[in-house]
């Protein structure tokens, strides 16, 4: 593999304990990512994705193995370090976007950007810019449950987008959008890789996201591997 690894796992592992037993969620995940992909993985439900993903993005430390995002070793930083990545060098998409219901679109588009202390004038020319690179024109007073799916998910990449993280982390973007929205939202993914550079993972059952990636990994069971694009599309049904 050529090229500058921008994510980087090494033999991770994660176990969930609950009152009612333990569950592996990640059993030895190792993966690479270099600057500038869009990768795909893809999965049944309930295989892993999300809590790898949740890792990626420092919201879950790995009970074991090693994980590198854009040169940060991430079991070295406390949960200051952690929150400090967050938004800033990698932007995690939650699969029920994680908009804040009181704020505007505006708001929630400026939030990381109010916790990065950028200065006041900055933060709204980098807000209406996003709100037009994004198409979201007229909707910056709307509040979240004003929008359809499409424009919620939307806001929800811009926010991602705010601070021009190096990469950024999409949990299932397409998974409650219809045929022209799920194409819109992919659509901009790719046109963000392109952009600005911005190393992009998807997780996803939708077979449509094939298409977008350039490489594909398939996780079953808390195991990862890659695979050929055809071979991907085999396993989105399940
Ligand atoms: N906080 C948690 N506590 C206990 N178990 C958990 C927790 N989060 C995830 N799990 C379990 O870990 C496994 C992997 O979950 P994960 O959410 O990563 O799957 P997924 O591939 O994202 O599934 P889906 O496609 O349904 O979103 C599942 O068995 C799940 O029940
Ligand atoms: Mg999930």
């Amino acid at each position: 593999m050529s090229g500058e690894v921008v994510v980087w796992t090494y033999d991770l592992w994660k176990v969930y304990r609950t009152p009612h037993g333990t569950v592996s969620a990640l059993k030895g995940v190792s993966l690479s990512v270099r600057r500038g992909e869009i990768v795909g993985i893809h999965g049944p439900s309930g295989s892993g994705k999300t809590t790898l993903l949740k890792i990626l993005a420092g919201l879950e430390r790995p009970d074991r193995g090693e994980v590198v995002v854009d040169g940060y070793d991430l079991n070295q930083l406390d949960d200051n370090g952690l929150a400090m990545l967050r938004n800033t060098v990698v932007s995690l998409i939650p699969q029920d976007y994680g908009l804040i219901e009181d704020l505007t679109v505006f708001e929630n588009i400026e939030l990381p950007l109010l916790l990065a202390k950028v200065p006041r004038e900055e933060r709204r020319s980098r807000v209406m810019e996003l709100i037009d690179y994004m198409g979201l024109r007229g909707r910056e007073r709307a509040r979240p449950r004003q929008l359809s799916g499409g424009e919620r998910q939307r806001v929800a990449i811009a926010r991602a987008l705010a601070n021009t993280p190096s990469v950024l982390l999409a949990d299932e973007p397409t998974a409650n959008l219809d045929y022209e929205n799920a194409i819109r939202v992919l659509e901009l993914f790719k046109r963000v890789n392109k952009d600005f550079g911005t190393t992009i993972v998807i997780v996803s059952h939708d077979p449509r996201v094939l298409r977008y990636v350039e490489r594909s990994f398939i996780i079953r069971d808390g195991v990862l591997k890659e695979v050929p694009p055809q071979e991907a599309l085999g396993s989105s049904s399940a």
